[in-house]
């Protein structure tokens, strides 16, 4: 059993390169996330850390398809599982979502974060709805997709939180969705992570977000569409921004 664990877990870390987040800086401080290789411990018997990062089973570090959007998987990426324990941001500061590695630099990058109305570990995660805080897709003027600048800023993005956010327990949902396939139909190739982080602060606005179920479609605009033309308008997939 440990010699195939070792093997799979050798495999998924070389042969598909797709990174995911293994951890997070929070105004300055950072904090370990769900490691794709702790489910190899749970396996082989061994203790893993507690971490804000949402027990996730992509273990070949693949994607959520658009004909799988309305399926749980979408929520928080495959059999995902609540993080015990949170990380901790105040509101107007940021969070640094760090990639172990990114590949692809066609597609929007976005953030959202979901109340858990209580406590984020125990909280069903089908009952979650989330709030879109941060979304890029592509510069016009230079056709840089959000991803491409993802890469170039060392596999990391960092999202603003609304100072105006109400304080909290928070799920946070970081995704890349790839779309060097979107001309195909369910081509696109969604990324999600989350990550339990309370939001501190004197915020008092609490807006209405979207089940994750709900976020997409597969034949939104801007996921099932060429990229490879000039862009000269994109349609940033998921319901409308809410910066505060
Ligand atoms: C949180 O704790 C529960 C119960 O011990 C466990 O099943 C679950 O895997 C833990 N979550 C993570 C992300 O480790
Ligand atoms: C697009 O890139 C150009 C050149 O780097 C930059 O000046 C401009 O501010 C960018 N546009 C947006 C909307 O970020
Ligand atoms: C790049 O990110 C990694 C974590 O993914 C971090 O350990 C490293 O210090 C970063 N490098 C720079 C130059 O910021």
């Amino acid at each position: 059993m440990i010699k195939i664990a070792t093997f799979l877990c050798v495999f998924a870390r070389t042969a598909l390169a797709h990174g995911y987040v293994s951890g997070i800086v929070t105004n300055g401080v950072y904090t370990e996330g769900w490691q794709v290789g702790f489910w190899y411990d749970i396996v082989n018997g061994v203790t893993i850390p507690q971490t804000p990062g949402w027990y996730e089973e992509e273990l070949d570090l693949g994607f959520i398809p658009p004909d799988e959007y309305q399926n749980p998987n979408i929520i928080c990426h495959k059999n995902a599982v609540n993080a015990n324990v949170s990380a901790t941001v105040a509101a107007g500061g940021t969070v640094e979502f760090q990639w172990t590695t990114w590949p692809h630099n066609i597609g929007p990058v976005l953030t959202y974060v979901a109340n858990c109305g209580g406590n984020c570990k125990s909280v069903d995660k089908t009952t979650l709805k989330f709030v879109k805080i941060d979304e890029s897709g592509i510069n016009f003027t230079t056709q840089t997709w959000a991803s491409a600048v993802l890469i170039a800023n060392n596999n990391s993005w960092t999202t603003t939180v609304p100072k105006s956010l109400a304080p909290g327990h928070y799920v946070f949902r970081h995704e890349i969705i790839a779309c060097h396939g979107a001309t195909t139909l369910d081509g696109a190739q969604n990324y999600p992570f989350c990550l339990n982080i309370d939001v501190t602060g004197s915020g008092t606005e609490n807006p209405t977000g979207t089940l994750a179920v709900d976020l997409y479609h597969e034949t939104d605009p801007g996921i099932y569409f060429d990229p490879y033309v000039t862009m000269t308008s994109y349609d940033i997939p998921g319901p409308t921004l809410w910066t505060g």
